[in-house]
């Protein structure tokens, strides 16, 4: 076996090298990713609080929590673009400020609303995947023969193969997550995080990409997958654990039969909730007073 090769030692701010809170005998333990003691402050407002999480070989996470509990300022931790302000986050054994985090960066795939306003709207399907594989939006030709054959079979992957010569302007909905799907694969990523990649969909095309994530997630040597919903409907059996934020903190976190339940949903959503399971997917009421519109 070849010897894993340091990643150079680019340096990022000292926020990211608070590597006394990451638990020496737990480095190097195979783990995927561990964040621990983190806090994001913005302005004087405390978006992160306290966030540990570990995430090991084998577990697909799901993400719940209501709107600015900090879901999406959590991802953007991992992926490098906003900076914690205390705490430490470690990527496959590597801690982000030890580590070139642009390196650790192209471990984590994103598909997010973010990602998708950014691509151009006359690039191909082809080419828009393609351009995952160093992370860069609108590649000017720069593509290498066996880069578009790896895009090709993504494309076909994710069954959009019969759109690769379509512009991303006229994709639909379901087609522009699935061509997201397949453009994060391109950089052969060990963490694929998914922020609410369901918004927008007509229910059959979400449960057709759920089916998708259900397969991804399933095949052998999948990437981690972490689910950013507000949905329990989307909750494929694949996830195993579940992480729920409220205001910035950790509300609850681990198995999926510890974690979701109506209590942690109640209090997560800040009315009452009952879940209801049919199968291996779930269901959630609201038996509560609903919170004032605007
Ligand atoms: N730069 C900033 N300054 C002040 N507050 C911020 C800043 N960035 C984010 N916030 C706040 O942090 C909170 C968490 O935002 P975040 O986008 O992480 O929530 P979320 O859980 O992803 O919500 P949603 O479900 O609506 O997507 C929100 O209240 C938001 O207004
Ligand atoms: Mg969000």
């Amino acid at each position: 076996m070849t010897q894993k090769k340091p990643l150079s030692a680019r340096r990022l701010p000292s926020a990211f090298q608070n590597r006394d809170s990451i638990d020496p005998v737990e480095r190097g333990r195979g783990l995927i990713l561990e964040v621990s003691g983190l806090r994001m402050v913005r302005d004087g407002t405390v978006i992160l609080d306290g966030v540990n999480w570990r995430v090991r070989p084998g577990e697909h996470w799901v993400i719940l929590g209501g709107n600015g509990s900090g879901k999406t300022s959590l991802l953007s931790a991992l992926t490098g673009y906003r900076m914690p302000t205390s705490g430490a986050i470690s990527l496959l054994g590597e801690t982000y400020g030890e580590s070139d985090w642009r390196e650790l960066r192209k471990r984590v795939g994103l598909v997010s609303s973010s990602v998708r306003q950014k691509m151009a709207d006359p690039e191909p399907a082809l080419e828009t995947v393609a351009s995952g594989k160093h992370a860069m939006i609108d590649l000017w030709g720069r593509v290498t023969r066996a880069e578009n054959a790896e895009a090709s079979r993504l494309l076909k992957q994710v069954e959009c193969g019969h759109l690769a010569d379509r512009p991303w302007g006229v994709l639909s909905q379901g087609e522009r997550q699935r061509v997201l799907v397949a453009r994060a694969l391109m950089a052969r990523p060990r963490v694929l995080i998914l922020d609410e990649p369901c918004a927008g969909l007509d229910p059959a095309a979400r449960e057709h990409f759920l089916q998708f994530l259900q397969r991804l997630g399933t095949q052998a040597h999948p990437p981690t997958l972490v689910l950013v919903t507000h949905h329990v409907e989307e909750i494929m059996p694949v996830f195993s654990r579940v992480l729920v934020l409220k205001n910035g903190g950790v509300l609850a976190a681990g198995s999926k039969p510890e974690v979701l339940n109506s209590k942690n949903l109640s209090q997560a959503f800040g009315t009452r909730m009952r879940l209801n399971r049919s199968g291996r997917r779930y269901a959630l009421t609201v038996t509560g007073k609903t919170r004032g519109m605007m």
